[in-house]
């Protein structure tokens, strides 16, 4: 009944905003599948972002997440419920850490993922995906790239191309905490599992995984396979939210929460909308340079 009164009071103010809410497949299932017009992982949101005809965008994501919203939609109000709402990719580099790297390897492109804020975004060549990490860097046609901040999406991208890749010492928060250990267990205990991992995971285990990819990529995996029993090794919320719409399919745990994503609430939403908050704002000389790197991706 909490949840209902949030709902509803969400879905009228954003027929009456001409709102729209973006959410990201980490996104506990309420917002998930209850108030969120467009979902997906940081490729799809980024993609779909740039269309969205709406005058307000609300981003029940992290606040990278919004500034990309903002960085592709400058003239509309974007809206992060809370600020607090970050990454340790993020927060594990600066602007001023790329133009040292730009130093001490000159000429060297930077491919920057997007887990990173507008002023990193604004010193990089083209932004990235775990989505499209791999096409974006063979698309520049060098032998070797700069590739920030995610050390552990580096070397697994490293490992499917001929390209050299110089990685930063980032991780996520999140997927550096599985281990080999999780997986002999998983596999002892629950015999033909099929294991996902996100390409923020350690490379030992990527390698030990039958498949490594995107949320989005771990959606259509399942989709299309249609495994029996199958673990998720990323964000808690992605098994909820899969598994809800494919209750055919045993859905084994162990997960991690990101208690960044997890700062989104129904509550702070509705607030969000009732009250202008927390309102994106990019400073323009930063805004024109990150724009183009996020650009740049998007028409590969
Ligand atoms: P994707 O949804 O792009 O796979 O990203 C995962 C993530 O950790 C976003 O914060
Ligand atoms: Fe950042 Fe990891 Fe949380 Fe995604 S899951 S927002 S990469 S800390």
């Amino acid at each position: 009944p909490a949840f209902t009164n949030d709902i509803e009071a969400i879905l009228a103010l954003k027929r009456d905003r001409n709102a729209v809410i973006l959410a990201h497949n980490y996104q506990t299932p309420e917002i998930f599948h209850c108030v969120a017009d467009i979902v997906g992982d940081s490729l799809a949101l980024a993609r779909k972002a740039a269309t969205v005809e709406a005058q307000v965008i609300v981003v029940a994501g992290v606040h990278f997440m919004a500034e990309t919203a903002k960085l592709l939609n400058p003239n509309k109000m974007v809206l992060i419920p809370d600020l607090g709402a970050g990454c340790s990719l993020a927060d594990s580099i600066t602007a001023e850490d790329v133009r040292l790297l730009r130093q001490r390897y000159p000429g060297v492109p930077v491919v920057t993922y997007v887990n990173t804020s507008a002023a990193v975004k604004a010193e990089s060549d083209i932004c990235c995906t775990s989505g499209n990490a791999r096409a974006v860097v063979e698309s520049l046609g060098v032998p070797r790239v700069i590739m920030v901040p995610d050390e552990y999406l580096a070397i697994n991208v490293a490992a499917d191309t001929d390209v050299e890749i110089i990685a930063w010492r980032g991780h996520c928060e999140v997927h550096e905490r599985f281990t080999s250990a999780d997986i002999r267990e998983l596999r002892d205990a629950h015999p033909g599992v099929i294991i996902l991992a996100h390409p923020e995971c350690p490379p030992e285990i990527v390698a030990q995984a039958e498949f490594s990819g995107s949320t989005a990529a771990m959606l259509d995996y399942v989709e299309r396979e249609k495994p029996v029993r199958v673990v998720l090794l990323t964000e808690c919320s992605m098994s909820d939210n899969v598994a809800v719409a494919h209750p055919e399919i045993e859905f084994i745990r162990p997960c991690n929460l990101c208690p960044h994503m997890k700062r989104i609430t129904l509550a702070n939403i509705r607030a969000a909308l009732e009250e202008n908050r927390h309102e994106v704002r990019i400073a323009a000389g930063i805004a024109g340079r990150a724009r183009r790197s996020v650009e740049r991706m998007l028409s590969l």
